[in-house]
């Protein structure tokens, strides 16, 4: 029998992105349809927020109106078709602009679209098998299926909540909570949906969702812990011991993220990379030297103030080319040490286009993280012959081993330096050796494949009771 999975997630590439978050929707669902193809049988959809600017090219066809309770508005659903998964996105007040985060009424909208969900469903006649709900903007569904009244296909069905950061929660006021989402007052307690005198949407998800994951094992491990349990540790330690925490390793979308078929920086084996870098250097005024890249948000999960600190070392024998947003106060610093540094190149912003030419024409790449659930930009990197340099935690720990990459224990400027330096021993010292790691890099599956299967048995397991 088809097995109907139905994905809710605030992003999903190529429609709408601020992280990682949007690529693991974007590939994943992909997977598991096409291992539907392959005699597992699974249908998959994937539910996002109509949002005022979608990416992607297309515009989604409208299907159907729908009334959701407590909302004076009707809310409309429309539909794209593409690589064999049903993307329905939520039209809703609150949504009209490009923003996806950071308003003011963040709270009502995101608990609205998790309202509306069911009532989609009933409207568009679907039947899912399983809810499988991605970080906070969508962790007070399982409550909501479970405690307020919802149409019957939609009673009973069985829940996965994937934590992709643990950071952030959706911490709001009890009240407001409970008065858009017609969720019963008593479940504010610490076991239920109470958080230091909050409502905590992330926690909501964990405490009434059948099956929780993470993006890798190791993070699975950590986030039990007092140091990456962000104050929930003793919530998710609980939900190990009663068996119900899993670490399950993202995966890539191996054809978006192929060399050979790039569309900003294609090449062909090391000689082809090699050119990539040279016309890289060149079109961003740098000399010819040992390039270090870095992409990222600028969040403080992501250690972009050391490599600033180390940026006086790192640049007697590095370039180092940085890409990114976030935060203001990196921002302002790199700004003005790109301007009058030399060996340093620095874009403030959004740039797909510039990321696929630095993933693709730099010699190694720093992630010097103070946690990492699980990491993509590592595993682009390695694809594209990158060495990744990075921080020996979560995700990276998982996946970037020492005969490929150079991983640092600690979050701290000397330690991250200690690696670069292990680094540029081997690039000046023994190119040969060098040379290996980025064909063995080159070679590595990060396909879906497993994870998607892996998600798909844990459905199953859970339908069975
Ligand atoms: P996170 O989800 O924590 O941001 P990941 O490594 O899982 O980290 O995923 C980040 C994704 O966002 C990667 O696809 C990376 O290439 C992309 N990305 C991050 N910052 C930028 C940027 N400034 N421009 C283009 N792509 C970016
Ligand atoms: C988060 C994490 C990142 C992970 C991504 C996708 O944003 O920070 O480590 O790769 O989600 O799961």
């Amino acid at each position: 029998m088809a097995l109907h999975v139905m994905h809710v997630s605030s992003e999903v590439y190529p429609f709408s992105k601020t992280g990682g978050l949007a690529d693991v929707l974007g590939a994943l669902p992909l997977e598991q349809a096409k291992l539907g193809q392959n005699g597992e049988s699974a249908q998959v959809t994937v539910v996002s927020p109509w949002y005022g600017r979608l990416g992607g090219g297309l515009k989604p066809e409208y299907l159907a109106q729908f009334e959701v309770p407590g909302m004076a508005e009707p809310s409309q659903v429309g539909r794209i078709v593409q690589g064999g998964v049903t993307y329905l996105f939520i039209k809703q007040k609150g949504f009209e602009g490009p923003e996806l985060y950071g308003l003011a009424n963040d709270l009502e909208r995101f608990v609205y679209f998790c309202k509306a969900i069911p009532f989609a469903v009933a409207a568009l006649e679907l039947r899912p098998d399983i809810v499988h709900a991605h970080d906070w903007g969508s962790g007070l569904l399982p409550a909501l299926l479970r405690f307020t009244p919802v149409p019957p296909q939609m009673q009973g069905v069985k829940t996965v909540f994937t934590i992709h950061n643990l950071q952030y929660q959706g911490r709001w006021n009890p009240w407001d909570v409970l008065s858009w989402s017609g969720l019963p007052a008593d479940l504010v307690h610490p076991d239920g949906l109470e958080f230091y005198g909050d409502v905590n949407l992330l926690k909501a998800g964990v405490v009434y969702s059948d099956a929780v994951t993470t993006v890798s094992p190791g993070y699975a491990q950590e986030i039990t812990t007092l140091e990456y349990g962000e104050k929930l540790e003793g919530v998710l330690w609980r939900t190990q011991q009663e068996g119900r925490l899993h670490g399950i390793l993202n995966g890539l979308d191996m054809e978006r993220w192929n060399p050979e078929t790039d569309p900003y920086a294609p090449f062909e084996g090391l000689e082809g990379k090699a050119r990539v870098k040279q016309e890289l250097l060149k079109s961003l005024k740098l000399e010819s030297r040992p390039t270090l890249g870095l992409i990222s948000r600028f969040a403080q999960q992501k250690g972009v103030d050391l490599v600033i600190e180390a940026l006086g070392e790192l640049l007697e024998d590095w370039n180092v080319i940085i890409l990114g947003n976030g935060d203001v106060f990196p921002e302002r610093v790199l700004t003005l040490l790109g301007k009058y540094v030399p060996g340093l190149h620095f874009r403030q912003g959004y740039d797909e286009a510039l990321a696929h030419r630095i993933y693709a024409g730099v010699d190694a790449f720093l992630m010097p993280s103070r946690f990492e659930p699980c990491g993509l930009a590592q595993m682009i990197s390695m694809r594209y012959g990158t060495l990744p340099i990075a921080r020996d935690t979560g995700g990276l720990h998982d996946t970037v081993t020492p005969d490929i990459g150079f991983l640092f224990p600690d979050a701290t400027y000397e330690s991250l330096l200690e690696g670069t330096n292990r680094a540029l021993e081997v690039f000046q010292q023994r190119p040969q050796e060098w040379r290996s790691r980025m064909e063995a890099a080159m070679t590595l599956d990060w396909s879906w494949r497993k994870g998607a299967s892996e998600y798909l048995e844990l459905y199953r397991r859970l339908i069975a009771g």
